[in-house]
């Protein structure tokens, strides 16, 4: 299949790039960064620029797109730019996904939107699914939150092409189990070890090439996921050397009514919607990924 990538040079979009190519698929990256890899097809273009954008959908005519291009971290550009970049992409690279014929688009949308991290925030059950309501507040979140509903607008305007979006945790780059900083700065051994660090998340994460075949299954099996639908993407457990259900009380109070369900080790956030639709099923947790010398020594219980 005829695949475009947006961000395709990201921390992610390599990831997605690689994944997309094994299995056979003819992948094009655009990105405003040049390509990672020589042997990706890469366009170097800013998606918000409609003359750049057009000529990008028109030469390579993708039968389906993955929208990974925008601003990834919350706070890491000034709040108008985080909210005016990401939607506006969205909405420009959606559409034209859309009007260009392509059968399925998928977007990536962010965890954030379910607003933690805020004195008040308070989840109504654990963990966290798809159908919980979603409360952002800052402008990376909101962001997102937009994007989702511009995924559902864009899908109403067409039959012909089945728009969603994937919700993936904290992206572990393959490198970074080996110790390259991660997108805040610090290590995956120091999140690991540290769980001030990894509870700003609730604890999520995913390895870049688990959240990748994720977007394949999605590119593959454009009828399997309804239009406008949400899929979460963790691993299966939290990033905390054991059960989270006392420890995520500990750094966000108001959870304190429901996490109990979490006393079996489960992670705060459920992607049972991805295995049930489309059997995925991610398969590297931090305890096959990190090097076993960087694990902390004692498991917490
Ligand atoms: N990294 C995470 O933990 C995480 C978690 C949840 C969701 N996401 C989302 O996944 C996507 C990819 O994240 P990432 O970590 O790979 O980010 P990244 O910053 O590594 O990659 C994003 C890419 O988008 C490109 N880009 C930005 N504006 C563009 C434009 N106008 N035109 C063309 N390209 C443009 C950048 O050059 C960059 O290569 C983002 O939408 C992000 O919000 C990331």
């Amino acid at each position: 299949m005829r695949v475009l990538v947006t961000g395709g040079s990201g921390r992610l979009g390599r990831s997605v790039v690689a994944t997309l190519a094994a299995r056979g698929h003819h992948v094009t990256s655009v990105d405003t960064a040049p390509p990672h890899s020589a042997d990706t097809d890469g366009i170097v273009a800013d998606l918000l620029d409609d003359t750049a954008r057009e000529e990008v959908f028109t030469r390579t005519r993708p039968e389906a797109v993955v929208h990974l291009a925008g601003i990834a971290v919350p706070f890491a550009r000034p709040d108008l730019e985080t909210l005016s970049v990401n939607t506006r992409l969205a909405w420009a690279v959606l559409s034209a996904a859309a009007a260009h014929g392509a059968h399925s688009a998928t977007a990536a949308s962010s965890p954030t939107v379910y607003g933690y991290n805020t004195p008040s925030w308070k989840p109504r059950y654990l963990p966290l699914d798809e159908d919980h309501p979603v409360a952002p507040w800052n402008a990376y979140g909101l962001s997102k939150a937009i994007i989702e509903d511009t995924a559902r607008a864009v899908a109403r305007t067409t039959d012909t092409c089945t728009i969603s979006c994937v919700r993936p945790g904290y992206v572990v780059a393959p490198e970074e189990w080996q110790g390259a900083p991660t997108q805040l700065g610090h290590t995956m051994a120091e999140r690991v070890a540290d769980p001030a660090l990894a509870a700003t998340s609730l604890f999520n994460y995913v390895d870049a090439r688990d959240a990748a075949e994720l977007f394949a299954l999605v590119v593959e099996n454009p009828g399997t996921v309804p239009t406008g639908q949400v899929l979460n993407a963790m691993a299966p457990d939290p990033l905390a050397p054991g059960p989270v259900d006392t420890l995520l009380p500990e750094h966000h109070p108001t959870t304190g009514e429901s996490a109990h369900t979490l006393a079996d080790g489960r992670a705060v956030f459920s992607s049972e919607r991805a295995r049930t639709l489309l059997g995925w099923e991610p398969a590297r947790t931090w305890r096959t990924q990190l090097p076993p010398e960087q694990h902390p020594s004692a498991e917490r219980h």
